[in-house]
């Protein structure tokens, strides 16, 4: 069973698309269909895909708990993360690092320090979780930080990667002569933008190009040792590109160690072939640059929703069931959860939560959430326009499974109508049942 799309999705905010699934094993739910594949002169070899299939054994638990529930498959985080590593391990240096803002569950990331990823994150707020979670390393940038964000950052030994020539005088005129990172605007070629996909187009960042940038750094002392960036969804091409751009850059900075090229490894991993294809190629790239240069530099990733989203299922339960709505012209079935404060981007994959009901009546219709927002539909995109999904026949008291529902769903949820938020639970294996997490307070 599985993940979803949501292609059209806005980024700097998760833009929600399934990576390919492992195929039917008799022990799993079934999965749904991968994104086509555009073409590509980046030839994929033929590997397991990123996410596996859920077990069985994660649904029945899950008919134990009330709805609405979040429920997280711990196994399944891990065996993604441990492929990307793997794909990630070829490029010499290069590290993986979760970008904090997709889930701010205490327990969940844990799971994910103790599985050796580092952190990025984009508020004091953030840093305190990823400080208690242990993440390796933690990495910074926000359009905003004013004076009392750098010292907090400061105070944690965590280098900030500033936005904006304002903020490097702001935060140069208190930290003479330290180091810092700039998160850096790429001027993505036509070819490789999209909807999804923010270069030239970006608000974030500065240009490198731009003598003020320069003038601030000789002004402070500043010694710049990172670069950043984050251009939305990324493709295996546009990843090549932007390693070259950066390498550039970072060859006319002599401090510069760390590039960190941001998250959207959804569109990266439409295919795991081709993003492997593409890291064989950064690989060669950085070798060549350290060759020629004579000094290491090290890559960062820090994606977000390809490490949870796929290992995420919101179970909810149908509360009224209009067989035929007569300007929707398909059925309307109103559950216990809100897509307008949970989801608002989401095109899941919707199954009957019980694996017993497998193989049932599958039909089209509209999924409408919990709230009096007359546009709380699931499955609606950037401009709410609705597409309608094929979902089991289901009754008020069944219960659904809305899959991809593990990141950002809880840290971009709206309290409309004081709707309480899911609870959130751990799947951790077969034998037990799920073990309840505690949401962060909002310190
Ligand atoms: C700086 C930065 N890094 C990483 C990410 C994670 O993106 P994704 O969840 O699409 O991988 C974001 C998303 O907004 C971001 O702004």
């Amino acid at each position: 069973m599985s993940t979803h799309v949501a292609a059209d999705a806005p980024t700097g905010t998760p833009a929600m698309a399934a990576a390919p699934t492992a195929s039917i094993a008799s022990t799993k739910r079934p999965v749904p269909m991968p994104l086509a594949e555009p073409e590509s002169a980046l030839k994929p070899p033929t590997v397991e895909p990123l996410v596996s299939d859920p077990p069985t054994a994660l649904f029945t638990q899950a008919l134990q708990v009330g709805t609405p529930a979040l429920v997280y498959d711990y196994p399944g985080i891990a065996a993604s993360v441990r492929r990307m590593r793997q794909d990630i391990a070829v490029v010499p240096g290069a590290r993986l690092n979760m970008a904090v803002k997709a889930c701010h569950t205490p327990d969940v990331l844990r799971h994910l320090a103790v599985l050796g990823l580092g952190g990025d994150v984009a508020s004091v707020g953030e840093l305190a979780l990823a400080r208690d979670a242990g993440f390796s390393e933690i990495t910074t940038t926000g359009p905003a930080f004013g004076p009392t964000d750098f010292a907090a950052f400061r105070a944690a030994g965590v280098v900030v990667d500033l936005d904006s020539v304002d903020q490097l005088d702001v935060y140069g005129l208190e930290y003479q002569n330290t180091d810092i990172g700039l998160r850096v605007r790429v001027p993505l070629p036509d070819a490789l933008q999209t909807n999804t996909t923010f270069g030239v187009n970006s608000r974030f960042g500065v240009s490198i190009t731009d003598p003020a940038v320069h003038d601030a750094l000789r002004r402070h002392g500043l010694t710049l040792t990172r670069l950043h960036l984050h251009t939305g969804q990324m493709s295996p091409e546009a990843l090549v590109y932007k390693t070259d751009y950066t390498l550039k850059i970072a060859a006319r900075f002599p401090a510069v160690h760390t590039i960190d090229l941001g998250g959207g490894f959804f569109h990266l991993y439409t295919h795991r072939g081709r993003a492997r294809a593409a890291f064989a190629r950064v690989a060669e790239m950085v070798q060549a640059w350290q060759d020629r240069h004579g000094r290491a530099i090290a890559l960062r990733f820090e994606p977000g929703g390809a490490i949870l989203a796929a290992h995420g299922y919101l179970f909810t339960e149908v509360r009224s069931v209009t067989e035929h709505h007569p300007h929707y012209g398909t059925r309307v079935v109103t559950v216990d959860s809100s897509a307008w404060n949970l989801a608002p981007w989401h095109k899941p994959t919707v199954l009957a939560a019980d694996p017993a009901a497998d193989g049932g009546v599958v039909e089209p219709g509209l999924i409408a959430g919990n709230t009096l927002y007359e546009n709380d539909f699931f499955a609606t995109g950037i401009h709410g326009e609705l597409s309608p999904l094929s979902f089991p026949r289901c009754r008020p008291g069944d219960r659904l499974v809305i899959t991809a529902a593990g990141a950002y769903t809880m840290t971009n949820s709206r309290r409309f109508n004081r709707i309480p938020a899911p609870e959130e639970f751990a799947f951790e294996d077969a034998a037990g049942g799920l073990r309840r997490l505690e949401a962060a307070p909002f310190a």
